[in-house]
């Protein structure tokens, strides 16, 4: 499998990625990790070529660390990249930070961690934790050798992505990107810019958390198959990724040992600038396709808010408007029975006349009520 470096390191990595988040679970209470399966797995991962690890403190209730340092005995943690995270919501003074970083290191059962990212940053968080002292922590743990090289991970919008980038010599950013992605988030654009401020970039959520794989609407499988070369929609969604030379490695949340074995294969001949026109071509329309697939169009802007019935329009709109892109009303309107709003909406309009899209808030209401009406006959 292709190498590819994180400029101004030392560190070169496999372009697909082991994301420890989604490891397969034992169906018990809590939904333990099931530990023998899952150390096989990041082993097979491993002895397949994967050289790029990611874990942090909070996955599968702070075990994933734990079975992750498991995995990487016997000989395994000299052959990975290992990145862990700061969870940033729980840092409440400058000492918090070393204490939890004491605390990973121990559960992962190593002296240091390659990259250390600050995790999940948005920008009030960000503020927060640089008043209390992020980066003088971050170079402090770099000389005592605790960590490598400094990262971050990202949920925000491109503008806060540059004034983070801005603001430290990171090493390493995490980003969602994936064939939906593109202006979202961080943005296409802001992954070139970290390439040119010589920022290696990893991919996180390449296939939407799986959502790009199941049950894909038909009019996607028949793009993907009228296409000259057959890929399946995993495939095709890695091969967006891989093809763009500013990306360093690609986390994948494999929770399945096939699902290794699966993009192991995908990765073998990964390489970038590998995509014709026609397949961009191709996967702009799959983009273009889900897209129309949205049906509401409600952008969560929050003007209808507060309801003077509660009714938390935009949540619901947002969660509606997500299941009809990937499918998936049956899981949507599982969890829509608990609270209809259509039984609690008084219809006082209030919510249409500050709904800057002119969404036609009652109406939608009712229409999601009556097909909720429809999965119960
Ligand atoms: N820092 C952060 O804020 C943050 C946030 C999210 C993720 N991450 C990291 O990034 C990693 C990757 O993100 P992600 O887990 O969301 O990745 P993802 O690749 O978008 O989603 C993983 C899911 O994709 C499906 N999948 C994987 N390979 C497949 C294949 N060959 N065919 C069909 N389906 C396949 C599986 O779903 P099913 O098992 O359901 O089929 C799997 O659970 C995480 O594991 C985590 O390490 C970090």
């Amino acid at each position: 499998m292709e190498l590819r470096k994180f400029p101004g390191t030392d560190i070169s990595a496999s372009v697909l990625g082991m994301g420890c988040m989604r490891l397969p679970v034992l169906d018990e209470e809590n939904h333990p990790i099931d530990e023998e399966k899952a150390i096989k797995m990041i082993r097979a991962a491993i002895d397949g070529g994967v050289t790029y690890v990611d874990t942090a403190y909070g996955y599968h209730n702070g075990k994933s660390e734990v079975v992750v340092g498991k995995a990487l005995k016997d000989g395994y943690r000299e052959k990975v990249t290992l990145t862990s995270k700061l969870p940033l919501w729980l840092v409440e003074k400058r000492e918090d930070m070393e204490r939890l970083l004491d605390e990973q290191l121990k559960r992962l059962e190593v002296e240091y961690l390659d990259f250390y990212l600050a995790h999940a940053v948005s920008s009030d968080r960000f503020d927060k934790v640089v008043e209390l002292g992020l980066f003088e922590f971050l170079d402090e743990m770099i000389a005592k050798g605790k960590i490598r090289y400094p990262g971050f991970s990202f949920h925000d919008n491109k503008e806060v992505f540059i004034r983070v980038i801005d603001s430290y010599p990171w090493k390493l950013a995490q980003v969602q990107m994936n064939i939906l992605d593109e202006f979202n988030q961080a943005t296409m654009e802001g992954i070139e810019y970290a390439k040119k401020k010589g920022i290696g970039v990893v991919i996180m959520e390449p296939l939407r958390g799986g959502a790009l794989t199941q049950s894909v609407p038909a009019e996607i499988l028949k793009l993907y198959d009228e296409f000259k070369v057959k890929r399946s929609p995993a495939e095709w969604a890695f091969r967006y990724l891989y093809d763009r030379d500013e990306i360093v490695t690609i986390l994948s949340g494999m929770s399945t040992m096939e699902q290794i074995e699966d993009n192991l294969k995908i990765f073998e001949s990964a390489k970038a600038g590998v995509m014709e026109d026609q397949e961009k071509e191709l996967l702009k329309n799959v983009r273009l396709t889900y897209e129309a697939r949205v049906r509401i169009g409600c952008t969560g802007c929050s003007y209808c808010q507060p309801c003077p019935q509660e009714i938390k329009i935009p949540q619901i709109f947002k969660r509606y408007d997500t299941a009809s892109m990937f499918n998936d009303l049956k899981q949507f309107y599982a969890r829509y029975g608990e609270k209809p709003a259509a039984e609690r909406c008084v219809e006082c309009g209030s919510c249409e006349s500050a709904c800057p899209q002119n969404i036609k808030i009652r109406d939608w209401i009712k229409t999601i009520d009556r097909e909720y009406r429809d999965t119960l006959k």
